[in-house]
Order: C-alpha cells, then structure tokens, then sequence
C-alpha cells in the first residue's frame, strides 16, 4: 500500500467500490484485485465494456492531447500502455515533420500485471514503464508537459488526491487530460447503455473471461463516476483553468481538459 492510500485508510475515508461503501483501504485491495484478475484479458475486456469503440475515444483523446517532439508526456493508471504508444507515435510524425527532439513517454500503473501485459504486447522507442499511484507520483514538482489519465480515475480511491498530483507535477502551461466513462446526454441512448452494462457485459465476462464479478464492479464503477459537469467542477477544484469538456458517442465518455496556469 502506497503512503497516500495508508493515509486515507488511517483517517477513515470511505470511497466507492462499484455500488458499496469501503474503507479507502479496502477499495485499493479489491480494485487491484480486479486488475490482477482482468489483466491477461485486457483487450477483451475494453473491447466488452465499449462494444470496440475505445479505439476511435482513445484516438480522438490523443489527438486532443496534441503530444509535440521534446516533451515529457505522462499517462496515469496507463494499463498496457494503449495511450502511451498514441502519444510516441503522434510525437514522432511531428518530429519527422518539423524536427525536434525526441518524446518522452512515460506509462505509470501501480499494478504490475498490468505492466508487464503491456511490455509484452511490445512499446515505442519513446516510451518507458513505471509502477506507481496516481494518488502519491514518484515524479518532481513541474516536471511534465502533459498528463492524461484514461479509464482510469473512477478506480482510485481518493481522486481529489489524484487531481492534486496531477496538479502538482504539471510545468506551468501543462496539459492535463482525463478519458473516462461519464453520463450519456440523451434518455433513449442512457436506456440503451444501462441494459447492455448492466445484464451483458458482467455475463459475458462471466462466459469469456470467467470472471463475472470484476466485469459487475467495472459497470457499477461507472455508474458510480461523477457526471461531466460535477468532474468538471473537481478538475477546477484542483487548480486547472480553462477546463472544456468533450462528449464522446453521446456522453457515454468523455473527455476532460484543462490547463495547469
Ligand atoms: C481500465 S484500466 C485503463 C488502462 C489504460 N489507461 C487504458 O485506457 O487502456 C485502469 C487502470 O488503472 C490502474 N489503476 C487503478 N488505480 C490506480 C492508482 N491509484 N494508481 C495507478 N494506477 C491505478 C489499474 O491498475 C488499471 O491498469
């Protein structure tokens, strides 16, 4: 356990853990549990809980970010590292045009398996791995040029904390970016959204991955993750201007983005 999670478990915290209450404490536990679990079936398990769009929100977050030659970029909670590669390739097509100097792309889970399923499946010459906790960044003050965080935050146990750090560890001028799963807009797509999250995806977790009860904690985390406006107000909250944000497939993600200023 990190410092800042033994911290919040030591003044009595609770956070959510899918539809339950836990101790901060216990909700680190168990999501690293379900991420232990859900590692080998990674890209199953986005393709499962996105019906394969993913790919297209991942694209259009990266593009938002707008990785440049020479910076330090950081992708918290990174997983296997699907960010990350967007970011190196995207830097280094700008360096081909423009020159510069090389990215440096930085992936950082706390879940080791998670890491290790991304060396695996194979990086870019830009990018390095990390094990570490959003909520405590063994990085310096002022020394990134961008931080994004994609599906990543509704699983942290205190995300004011996270905010904080990335706050913290952004140059003035920095870019921070969050791609999460957030609040469909329109009644008829939220309807359509809750019966396919709710009955399909924890039964074809179930089926495809055996492992029904992690695929049951991911959707109600979801539902559990504060609507685009209320993020929105806790982005601000940390000390980010200009924060916008992006729906993606009518609000079922979304795309925060502010400035460290
Ligand atoms: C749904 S995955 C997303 C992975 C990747 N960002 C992507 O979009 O494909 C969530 C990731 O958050 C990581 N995670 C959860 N809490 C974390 C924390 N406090 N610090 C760092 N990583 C965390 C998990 O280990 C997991 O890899």
């Amino acid at each position: 356990m990190t410092d800042a999670a033994a911290s919040d478990a030591s003044s009595g915290k609770t956070s959510s853990f899918g539809f339950r209450d836990v101790d901060a404490r216990e909700k680190v536990r168990l999501v690293r549990g379900v991420f232990d679990s859900v590692a080998s079936n990674y890209d199953l398990m986005n393709d499962l809980m996105s019906g394969g769009v993913h790919r297209l929100w991942k694209d259009a977050a990266a593009a938002k970010l707008n990785p440049q030659p020479g910076e330090t970029l950081l992708d918290v909670a990174g997983g296997t590292g699907d960010m990350a590669r967007r970011y190196a390739k995207m830097a280094r097509a700008a360096q081909m045009r423009r020159g510069g100097e090389d990215a440096s792309v930085i992936v950082l889970d706390y879940n080791a398996e998670m890491i290790m399923a991304g060396v695996h499946k194979g990086g870019e010459p830009e990018m390095s791995w990390s094990v570490g906790d959003a909520m405590a960044l063994p990085m310096p003050d002022a020394s990134v040029d961008a931080y994004s965080i994609s599906f990543g935050i509704r699983n942290v146990a205190d995300i004011p904390q996270a905010l904080a750090e990335a706050r913290r560890v952004l140059k003035p001028g920095g870019r921070f970016l969050c791609l999460e799963f957030s609040r469909p807009t329109a009644t008829a797509i939220r309807k359509a959204y809750d019966a396919w999250s709710f009955h399909a995806i924890p039964r074809i977790g179930g089926w495809v991955a055996g492992d029904r009860d992690s695929y049951q904690y991911l959707v109600e985390s979801i539902r559990r993750f504060p609507d685009q406006q209320t993020f929105r107000a806790m982005i601000e909250a940390a000390g980010f201007s200009r924060v916008t944000v992006t729906n993606l497939s009518g609000g079922v993600a979304a795309i925060h983005h502010g400035w460290a200023i």
